[in-house]
């Protein structure tokens, strides 16, 4: 089956670098047209609407912090505008630093930073995409989740308690979506070396994984297509892990 996606509107946040840069250059390499949300990163973002351009997809660069509730009006409306429908697609991908901490040195405002990305940052979006999916009655969201919520890794609990908090939201989501024709699920990646990564020793976590390697940027990229497409239809409420089977045991 070809994973067809004319016609479709899809918006990547934080399309700019990193893992969203390729969901970006999938979606659009199966044809839709992507807004690539950014929030700094002017010269990231247009450096991937340009290697979509060259591709010969469409796509445009939407500025505005995800996190923030009348910025995230304004990135769905513009994105809307820009791309010349409503959103068929939401692809929620961005993030801040995520603080490695002990216990004793978190604070209730580090668990609140991861909150805002993982789980404010989805229900804005999702909120201001809904009008157009529901009058469309079809529509996907895609939630980047972790490999973490599964393994819990030690001074990492604000990420993981925030990434784990976004599953659930994706599972309760997908049972109220789901009469409407609109399916919600994550994806989980495993550490998959992107830019803010450099120079770090990847081979300790390679061991572990029955593939044998970190992934690359585009497996998260082809999994979303694959949501995102026809071919994942019947497909809600779901978690699935894209890690080379580092957690199948878990
Ligand atoms: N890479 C991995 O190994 C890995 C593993 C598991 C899960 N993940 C998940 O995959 C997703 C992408 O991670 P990544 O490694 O690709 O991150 P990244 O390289 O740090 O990229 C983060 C993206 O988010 C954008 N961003 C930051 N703050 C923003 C804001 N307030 N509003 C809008 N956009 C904002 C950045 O744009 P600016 O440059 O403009 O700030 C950038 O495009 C995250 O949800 C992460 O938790 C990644």
């Amino acid at each position: 089956m070809q994973y067809d996606l004319k016609n479709k509107v899809a918006l990547v946040t934080g399309g700019s670098r990193g893992l969203g840069r390729f969901i970006c250059l999938a979606l659009a390499e199966a044809g839709a047209v992507v807004a690539v949300n950014y929030a700094y990163s002017a010269e990231d973002a247009v450096r991937t609407v340009r290697l979509i351009q060259e591709a010969g997809g469409t796509a445009f660069a939407v500025q505005g912090d995800v996190t923030d509730e009348a910025s995230v009006e304004r990135i769905v409306r513009e994105a809307e505008a820009v791309c010349g429908g409503t959103i068929d697609i939401l692809v929620n991908n961005a993030t801040g630093p995520q603080p490695e901490l002990s216990i004793e040195d978190s604070t209730w405002q580090d668990y609140l930073d991861q909150l805002h990305f993982f789980v404010k940052a989805p229900l804005l979006l999702t909120k201001a995409v809904l009008p157009g999916m529901k009058a469309k009655k079809a529509g996907r969201i895609i939630q980047i989740g972790s490999e973490v919520v599964q393994i819990g890794n030690p001074n990492f609990a604000s990420y993981v308690t925030a990434k784990s908090a976004q599953l659930g939201m994706t599972r309760s989501w997908a049972n109220e979506l789901g009469s409407f024709n609109i399916t919600v699920n994550m994806i989980n990646p495993g550490f998959i070396p992107v830019e803010r990564h450099a120079g770090i020793d990847t081979s300790g976590y390679q061991q572990g994984v029955p593939l044998g390697r970190t992934g690359e940027p585009l497996d998260i990229g082809n999994a979303v297509v694959f949501l995102a497409s026809d071919a994942g239809r019947f497909i809600t409420g779901q978690s699935l892990s894209v890690n080379g089977g580092n957690t199948f045991g878990i």
